[in-house]
């Protein structure tokens, strides 16, 4: 099954050499086209009966209808597989859509979720408001804590949700002992993996089961592509993909098409994102107008030691929190004060992008909630790009100084 692939061969490639040749597998024949073309249409005809029904049982001898599959999201999820070094992956229509069937893949009514109480606000939204109406319970704890994680244990619970780098408080999970704790208690172990990527951080290779991302952000890269991945052991994968074919959250052929494009370039653009995001918070973290600055790459990062083992290469992406000094009356006029960094309600696009998490990603929760878990009105959440960084630091001093 294409779906599932061997374990990927990134000792043969190297991770860079295996993203530049991202969907090259499916093309069959005496040449092919180097980039893939977009296979868009919604389903193949055939000759016969007999080719049909082989094409059902033998997925791998072609695709039929896309709901199931379809050769731009073979090329995807093949690559993924590969640089996430999993044994299978499949993509859906979007981030969130690839943790619905991931969830439902291992979870059945009456069962139970622990997840970390820092999780981003859609998937808090799906797991305490969504999924109780389908019988599936949810306790939010700090997953840091091993004794919180232990105290909220049930009999019921099946899966311990986590992310690499939270969102938006960037607070850095301790991968190899949540995936230990999990396979202790006898649970899935999964984790949204957005903020890191294949370029900076390898879930799977620390024991986790299932890696997530919503491919909507760093893997496409540009704003202009909708995705997510379910990535990991191959019997989860397999009961996602069932899951996502009978829910109808496929990803289609052009999404597909274009996170297959982007990840040509996603070690690049990792590293640059990753270059400029430490230049910005040290800075950042030097200015008057600035309170907290959270990024995982600086010395002050309460687990700047554990991003430094989880992400060897020392890239910690481009995501970073930081709180205005004057506090919340100040960020109206701080945001209208700026040029070049647009207010966007999203991350990860090779432009730098500033959002704020209490009114965008964490809107679901209440102010309680919030300051719960450390999002305060004044904290904003920057996305650095890959400009100049000169370029970046210019249009915040300038903003900086107005207020
Ligand atoms: C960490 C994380 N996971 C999942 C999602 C959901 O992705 P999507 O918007 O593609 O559904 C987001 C969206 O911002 C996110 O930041």
């Amino acid at each position: 099954m294409l779906d599932e692939l061997e374990p990927a061969a990134l000792e043969a490639r190297r991770l860079a050499t295996e993203a530049a040749h991202a969907g090259e597998i499916a093309e069959r024949g005496l040449s092919h086209s180097v980039a893939q073309p977009i296979y868009q249409t919604t389903v193949h005809s055939f000759k016969s009966l007999e080719d049909l029904d082989r094409v059902q049982t033998n997925p791998e001898e072609g695709w039929f209808y896309y709901r199931n599959a379809s050769p731009n999201r073979t090329a995807f999820e093949t690559a993924m597989a590969r640089l996430e070094g999993a044994e299978a992956a499949v993509s859906a229509g979007s981030g969130m859509g690839a943790i619905f069937i991931a969830l439902s893949a291992v979870l059945k009514s009456g069962d139970h979720i622990i997840a970390d109480e820092k999780i981003y606000g859609g998937t808090f939204a799906l797991l305490t408001q969504q999924l109780p109406r389908f019988g599936i319970e949810t306790t939010l704890v700090d997953t840091a804590d091993d004794l919180a994680v232990r105290t909220a244990l049930r009999p019921t619970t099946r899966v311990l949700f986590f992310e690499t780098i939270t969102n938006p408080t960037m607070q850095v999970s301790n991968l190899p002992a949540l995936a230990d704790l999990a396979r202790k208690l006898g649970l899935y172990s999964f984790v949204d993996a957005t903020f890191s990527t294949p370029a900076v951080c390898r879930p799977l290779q620390w024991g986790v089961d299932i890696v997530l991302h919503a491919s909507t952000k760093y893997i496409g890269g540009h704003s202009d592509a909708l995705g997510g991945i379910v990535a990991g052991r191959a019997d989860i994968v397999r009961a996602a993909n069932m899951a996502g074919r009978m829910m109808g959250v496929t990803q289609g052929p052009f999404d597909a098409w274009l996170n297959v494009r982007s990840l040509k370039t996603l070690p690049l653009r990792m590293a640059a994102h990753s270059r400029n995001a430490q230049i910005v918070a040290e800075w950042l973290e030097k200015h008057p107008a600035v309170g907290q600055v959270m990024y995982p790459g600086l010395p002050s990062h309460p687990q700047h030691e554990l991003a430094k083992k989880l992400m060897p290469d020392g890239l910690y992406g481009g995501m970073l929190g930081f709180e205005l000094a004057a506090g919340p009356q100040a960020l109206s006029p701080f945001v209208k004060a700026l040029k070049e960094i647009q207010l966007v309600p999203s991350l990860a696009d090779v432009i730098t992008t500033l959002s704020h998490p209490a009114i965008t990603s964490h809107r679901s929760l209440t102010p309680e909630q919030r300051a719960g878990i450390g999002v305060r009105d004044e904290l904003l959440r920057l996305s650095v790009g890959i400009e100049d960084p000169a370029d970046i630091l210019e249009d915040l001093e300038q903003a900086f100084r107005q207020l």
